[in-house]
């Protein structure tokens, strides 16, 4: 590095800038834990009726021991600090009575896994679901009240492997962006690959749903 920009402070604080700037925006301003925990906090209280497994849902008590939530340590790129951030949502049959457009997803932006299967959550599949959360790996809502169409965003989410939206009330036409999603394979049954762990599913039975696959995935 050049001395004169170890001399200066104000061109380090640039070259962070301009680190900051060139890492992708979700990773760069990750919400922090008690805002992550704010948004499940505000979901919480959005069901009419407090559904028992959500007791430990409290603001006093440490976010990652809540029933159902779990957590990773991220690294800060550029920083030493790792700090906690919630990865999984997992509540199976849990009388969960909610809506998902109640729950903020951008403050959410590390969720890795959402299973929430055999609940009767309604309400329609929300846009920033699909649109907020780049690292999502699994999606597992079967079995609940979702009603609506599969919204088009459900493209960006790019890390998807597994989804399964069996058993719901959605409508209207399989969106093609679906075709765009390169991680998320197709079969009728779970297909493991190569023998990778990267099992891959994509179910939608149960739903009024018409059209048909995208292209790209019935040939994968
Ligand atoms: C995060 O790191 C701390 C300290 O190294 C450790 O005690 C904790 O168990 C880690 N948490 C997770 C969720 O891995
Ligand atoms: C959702 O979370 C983001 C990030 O924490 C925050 O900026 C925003 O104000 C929140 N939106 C609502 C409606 O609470
Ligand atoms: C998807 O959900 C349906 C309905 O509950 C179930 O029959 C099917 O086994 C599930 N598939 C996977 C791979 O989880
Ligand atoms: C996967 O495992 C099966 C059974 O263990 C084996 O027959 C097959 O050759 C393996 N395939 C690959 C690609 O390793």
């Amino acid at each position: 590095m050049l001395p004169l920009m170890e001399a200066s402070p104000f061109l380090k604080l640039i070259s962070l800038s301009l680190l900051l700037a060139w890492y992708p925006p979700v990773m760069a301003v990750l919400p922090s834990l008690e805002e992550q925990a704010g948004a499940l906090l505000a979901w919480k209280a959005n069901h009419q009726s407090q559904p028992a497994q959500l007791q430990s849902w409290e603001k006093n008590i440490w976010p990652c021991s809540w029933h159902g939530i779990s957590c990773s340590n991220h690294t800060q790129a550029g920083h030493q600090l790792e700090f906690p951030v919630i990865t999984g949502i997992s509540l199976w049959g849990s009388g969960l009575t909610g809506e998902l457009d109640n729950l903020n997803f951008s403050a959410l932006a590390s969720l890795t896994s959402i299973k929430l299967a055999h609940n009767q959550i309604r309400g329609s599949f929300p846009s920033a679901l699909a649109s907020s959360l780049p690292n999502l790996r699994h999606l597992m809502l079967q079995e609940n009240e979702l009603s609506g169409e599969i919204p088009k965003q459900i493209g960006q989410l790019e890390s998807l492997v597994g989804l399964n939206l069996s058993a719901n009330r959605l409508s209207g036409p399989i969106p093609s962006e679906l075709g765009s999603l390169k991680k998320l394979l197709v079969g009728p049954i779970p297909i493991n690959l190569g023998n990778a762990t990267k099992l891959t599913i994509l179910y939608l039975d149960g739903n009024q749903l018409s059209g048909h696959l995208p292209r790209e995935l019935a040939t994968r």
